[in-house]
């Protein structure tokens, strides 16, 4: 039986791919979709998942997330990165999706509670929403079945951070939430730079999804056309890395992964703000976090669930 998943996600181009990478996945059922800040503002990624979803004909319903940080700033989107509409650029809109009436905190802890120890959470944005429904319903820890998120950076392969020299966006965007969420006692695993830098999609095997994989190939190549320059430009590399893909197939296939597994605890102040630690003295539960990668089998997988496509 596929395992149910709710994908809290900040669309994003490499959220786009991400999602669909979900969709054709078979051993995930996508139970539903929460928004947060991120890539765009909240409106900004609400409305590009319900145009996602529309694309695609995805089922499941949205939800918006947090407009804000716990305690920060929600700060400026990364309109150089990811486009000034979060989606490369593509003029994204939606004809007939609604999203749904429960916020994206409220629809986790309905699910935790619905369904206990069957739900994964794949988190690739900002970890405010988690952070809220720990905080509205601490039982649910004990009901989710693992919570798989991009986001973190320990150094390794050379990679210390993308938003400071130490910090990775998505911790970096709500260090407190990310906190409670690495405090909390659930089966955690970060999928962090330190992997997901390694992961990098060519443009010669996005041709091939693009002429494989039908529509969703077609949206996928275009929406990650301007990614695709700015990481040319900006790093100096023949592609980009699909961050967020990393972590979905850390959840269909964790054997393409070494991990390490300690406490994790985030820096909430100063220069390092929004840096992960493996912190093993650290009065925390252990949590597993990726450590290195299988890069080509990552990306195989990743191509040919697309070109399988959705079941
Ligand atoms: C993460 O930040 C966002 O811009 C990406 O979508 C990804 O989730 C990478 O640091
Ligand atoms: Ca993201």
């Amino acid at each position: 039986m596929a395992e149910k998943v709710v994908f809290d996600t900040d669309p994003g181009i490499d959220d786009a791919m991400a999602l669909a990478f979900i969709d054709c996945a078979r051993s995930l059922e996508l139970i539903g979709i929460t928004t947060t800040t991120g890539n765009g503002t909240i409106e900004t990624t609400t409305r590009n998942a319900l145009h996602l979803v529309e694309c695609l004909d995805i089922p499941a319903s949205v939800f918006r997330g947090a407009a804000a940080p716990l305690v920060i700033p929600a700060g400026s989107p990364p309109t150089f990165v990811h486009g000034e509409d979060a989606l490369g650029n593509t003029d994204p809109r939606v004809e007939q999706r609604e999203v749904s009436s429960l916020s994206a905190a409220e629809f986790l802890v309905d699910c935790a509670n619905r369904y206990p120890g069957e739900v994964a959470i794949i988190a690739v944005g900002r970890l405010t929403n988690l952070a809220l429904a720990l905080e509205l319903d601490p039982g649910i820890a004990a009901k989710i079945g693992r919570v798989v998120i991009m986001g973190g950076a320990f150094g390794g392969n050379g990679h210390s951070g993308n938003i400071t020299k130490v910090a990775e966006a998505n911790i970096h965007g709500d260090p407190h939430a990310a906190d409670i969420v690495l405090a909390a006692d659930w089966p955690v695993a970060l999928v962090p730079l330190d992997v997901t830098m390694q992961i990098i999609m060519t443009d010669e095997r996005m041709l091939r999804i693009r002429a494989a994989a039908g529509e969703m190939g077609e949206l996928v190549w275009q929406v990650s056309r301007f990614y695709d320059a700015f990481y040319r430009e900006r790093h100096d590399i023949d592609g980009f890395p699909v961050h967020d893909s990393s972590a979905v197939a850390f959840a269909i296939a964790p054997a393409l992964f070494d991990t390490a597994v300690a406490p994790i605890t985030v820096d909430l102040e100063g220069d390092g703000m929004g840096r992960t630690r493996r912190a093993p003295d650290a009065d925390r539960p252990e949590h597993e976090s990726c450590a290195s990668v299988d890069a080509e089998a990552v990306l195989a997988l990743y191509e040919e669930t697309l070109v399988q496509g959705p079941s």
